[in-house]
Order: structure tokens, then C-alpha cells, then sequence
């Protein structure tokens, strides 16, 4: 058998990485040239842990990077895993999947194969049957369900567990028509994920299903994130042991219960975005989901405040951020909280210093000349007025008095709530601990 992936990006990469190093026959593509070079050299182009250690061993066995889509010829599975954007009025832009559909369905023109093609990128309702599949058959010239598989498979991983994600998924989404199409790729990934829940559905539930969970983590950290603010103006409330708490509860369960700036990266925000105009479109006001939203955005504004009321004016002042990727162990910085909250504050003059242990060039990427840039934490705190502490790196839990000697105003927003117990000797404000005034 041999597997064809369309795109290698976090989904893209870490699927070929996994499935030839598990000794699959498998081809990987992408449009971006320097990246196919990189990839085949064994350097992925972002960080992600593990992902080198697997695509090296991958690329011992039987893995091609290419950008030649004729190699997607003689695949049996074709899965695509392109980027799905948001644009400018936050509706979900299919203009990088269409294309990209439309090469494989000229590609399949001249195969003899009938294979099955995946879409693991994430895909607003209809998307399938609307779109990809007329594309597709219109490109091929032939008929899905008769001359190829089509199925929707959406994907759950996480930036920075990618890796695990991808070899232990929580379940297996197959959306299509019930054909030998399905039943062959439901015994393909019952082999490869033996005790893993298959959900065989149409393709409109399951590209329904990923929006489903999106929305509803978005939710449940929207929901601690506005206890967090109540708490903060109870003195002695704090909302670790209240998250804590209800996590224990089954009916619950305890992730995304992390009070904190507010969810960013590439997913959660574009994905939301994406279901509210959805959803608009087809005459359903989904005011819950923008009061999700909105609580979201006011996290920032939040930190703002509290900056605002120590400091005042923010013109010239100096000022650091600590971590600018979306979360730990991950250098993408794709709608990162930190990243708006310096925006916010270069808008308002404030002069920025940033550190983060991975994500500085993609930041210098973004800010250039605007800002400054340390390697290490001290550094970026000599003379600084004010830290802002925003992705829960580890590194920053390690923060003592002696780090902080050189600010010049000991002032420590701690948006992770990482250093509460240090009794660290600065005015120090935790998200979600509410002080004495
Ligand atoms: N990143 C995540 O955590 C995550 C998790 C679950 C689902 N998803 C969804 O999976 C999809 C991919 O996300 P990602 O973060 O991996 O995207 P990405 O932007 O990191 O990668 C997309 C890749 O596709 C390539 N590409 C663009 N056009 C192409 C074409 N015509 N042919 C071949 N390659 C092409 C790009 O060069 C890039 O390398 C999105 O729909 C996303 O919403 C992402």
C-alpha cells in the first residue's frame, strides 16, 4: 500500500512522519519548494517535539518529500492536509484546499488506481459534497464513490503533542457514503489504531463534529477564564483550586481548565470565527459562541488594565513579554495572545523586549525592528518596568528574585499564575488570585 500526504504543515508532517516511520510506503507533497528540501534533509521546518526524531526514522524506510504531485499516481490513500484559513470577515477560505483538490483530481486523470482521498483539513459543513467532491470529479473526470474513495476525516491533534496525538487519536472520524470505499478504510485504520473508537458517519456530521469540539474547549476556557476575573476581585480566591476542583468532577474533566490570557493559535480562534458566520449563513445567531469570543478578547484587555493601573501611560515605557508562542513546547505563534497583546501595547507606545526558547524567529518574523529580542530571561528583564508572564514555558517557572534584579519598576503580571508560590518580592499580580488592595 502505498499513502500520499497533500501539504506538510503540523497535520501534514507529523502523519508522514508517523506513517512511514511505521514502514507505510508513503510520499509526502508540498508546494513550498525550501520546504520539501528541508523536510528530506530530516529538519522540520517548525519545532514540534519529537517530530525530527520520528521523520528521520522515517526517512530511513520508505518516505519521499516531494513537490511532484504525479507521485500521488500510484497511491491506494491520498490524505489532504492543507491550510483552511480564516479571511478578512473571519468565514472559513477554501481558496488553498480547492487548489489543491483540483491537482489531485487532474493527477487521478491518469491513474489506473481507484484511490481513497481523506480530508483531514478541518472544513465548514458542505464543504464535501459542495465543493471538494464536484471539484474533484470535475478535474478527474470521474465519479466518487465508483472511480475513488472520498471520505472526510477531520483531525484532533494538538501543536506541541502532535506526535502522541497522531499515533494514539482519541477517536477516528469517517464521514462518507457507506461503499467498499469505507469498509476498506475502516479496516486500514482499525489496524493501525487497534481500541480506538471508529465513528462512521456522513460527511456533513463529521465535518459538524470537529467544529463540535473547537467550540466547545473554546467555551469551557472562555467559562474558567470569567471566573478567573470574578475571583481576582474576591481577596484570597483563587481559581487554580476551583478549576482543580471541578476537573475532578467526571461529568467535567480537567483539561482546558487553565485560567489565562485566552485562547490563541491556529486553530481554536479561526475555528470559532469560522462557525459563527457559518451559522449566520444558514439564519442561526449563535450568541453563545460570541460571548465566547468576546470574553476571549477581553483577557487582553485585562492585562492591559492592570498594566494600565500600576504604570499609566504607556508611552515609552518598557516593557516585557515573556513567551510569545500560543503554548509550551510549540514555536507557532498563529494568533497568539501574545502576539495581540503586543500589538495592543506598541500601539499604545510601550517599548517591548520579548524572550520565548523557541519562537523568536517567528516573532522577529512578524515585529522585525519594532521590538527587542533575548535569548535569556534576565536580559530581557534589565531595566524593564513591567514583565508580563504569557505562555507557560517551564523556563519561566524558574523565575526567582535574583532574575528580576536588574527591572527597573518590579512589576510581574503573571497571566499562567506559574510563579505564585516564589514569594518573589515585587508587586505581583496572578490572573485569577484576588488581593487585598
Ligand atoms: N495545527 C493544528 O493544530 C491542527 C489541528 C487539527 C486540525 N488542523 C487543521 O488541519 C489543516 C492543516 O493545518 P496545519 O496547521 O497543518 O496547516 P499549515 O499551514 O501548518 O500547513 C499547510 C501546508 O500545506 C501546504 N500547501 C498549501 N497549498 C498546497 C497545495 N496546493 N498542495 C500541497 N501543499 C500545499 C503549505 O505549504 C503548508 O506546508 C487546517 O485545516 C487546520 O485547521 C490543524
Amino acid at each position: 500500500m502505498k499513502i500520499g500526504i497533500v501539504g506538510l504543515g503540523f497535520v501534514g508532517l507529523s502523519l508522514t512522519s508517523m506513517l512511514a516511520s511505521k514502514g507505510f510506503n508513503t510520499v509526502g507533497i508540498d508546494i513550498d519548494k525550501e520546504k520539501c528540501k528541508k523536510i528530506s534533509n530530516g529538519i522540520p521546518p517548525f519545532f514540534e517535539p519529537d517530530l525530527e526524531k520520528t521523520l528521520k526514522n522515517g526517512l530511513k524506510k520508505k518516505l519521499q518529500i516531494s513537490y511532484d504531485f504525479s507521485l500521488i499516481n500510484d497511491c491506494d490513500l491520498i490524505f489532504v492536509t492543507v491550510g483552511t484559513p480564516q479571511s478578512a470577515n473571519g468565514a472559513i477560505d477554501l481558496s488553498i484546499i480547492k487548489k489543491a483538490v483540483a491537482t489531485i483530481g487532474k493527477n487521478l486523470q491518469r491513474t489506473k488506481k481507484q484511490p481513497i482521498i481523506l480530508i483531514k483539513s478541518t472544513v465548514v459543513p458542505r464543504t464535501m459534497k459542495d465543493i471538494i467532491l464536484p471539484i474533484l470529479e470535475k478535474n478527474s473526470k470521474k465519479k466518487a464513490g465508483k472511480d475513488f474513495g472520498l471520505i472526510s476525516n477531520p483531525e484532533f491533534l494538538q501543536e506541541s503533542t502532535a506526535i502522541r496525538d497522531t499515533k494514539f487519536p482519541h477517536a477516528v472520524v469517517l464521514g462518507g457514503y457507506q461503499t467498499g470505499f469505507m469498509k476498506k478504510i475502516k479496516k486500514f485504520f482499525t489496524k493501525l489504531h487497534p481500541n480506538t473508537p471508529i465513528i462512521i458517519t456522513n460527511h456533513q456530521t463529521a465535518e459538524m463534529i470537529k467544529y463540535a469540539n473547537n467550540s466547545f474547549l473554546a467555551t469551557k476556557i472562555s467559562f474558567i477564564n470569567q471566573l478567573s476575573n470574578i475571583c481576582q476581585k474576591i481577596p484570597g480566591a483563587n481559581i487554580d483550586d476551583i478549576a482543580k476542583t471541578m476537573g475532578l468532577d467526571p461529568r467535567i474533566g480537567k483539561s482546558f481548565l487553565n485560567a489565562g490570557p485566552g485562547y490563541g493559535g491556529s486553530c481554536l480562534p479561526k475555528d470559532m470565527k469560522a462557525l459563527i458566520n457559518f451559522a449566520n449563513k444558514i439564519g442561526i445567531k449563535s450568541t453563545l459562541l460570541k460571548e465566547v469570543e468576546k470574553t476571549n478578547q477581553k483577557q487582553i484587555t485585562n492585562i492591559i488594565s492592570i498594566l494600565e493601573e500600576e504604570i499609566g501611560n504607556l508611552k515609552t515605557k518598557r516593557i516585557t513579554v515573556l513567551g510569545t508562542a500560543f503554548k509550551p513546547e510549540t514555536d507557532d505563534i498563529r494568533d497568539s495572545t501574545s502576539i495581540k497583546l503586543i500589538k495592543k501595547l506598541l500601539e499604545k507606545g510601550a517599548r517591548i523586549t520579548i524572550h520565548d526558547p523557541k519562537a523568536i524567529e517567528n516573532t522577529k518574523n512578524m515585529f522585525g525592528k519594532k521590538i527587542k529580542y533575548k535569548k535569556s530571561i534576565i536580559d530581557s528583564l534589565i531595566r524593564s518596568q513591567c514583565a508580563i508572564i504569557m505562555t507557560q514555558w517551564k523556563e519561566y517557572s524558574k523565575i526567582t528574585n535574583s532574575t528580576i534584579r536588574h527591572m527597573d519598576k518590579k512589576i510581574i503580571i503573571d497571566s499562567r499564575r506559574i510563579l505564585t508560590d516564589k514569594n518573589i518580592n515585587a508587586n505581583y499580580h496572578a490572573i485569577g488570585i484576588g488581593y487585598d488592595k
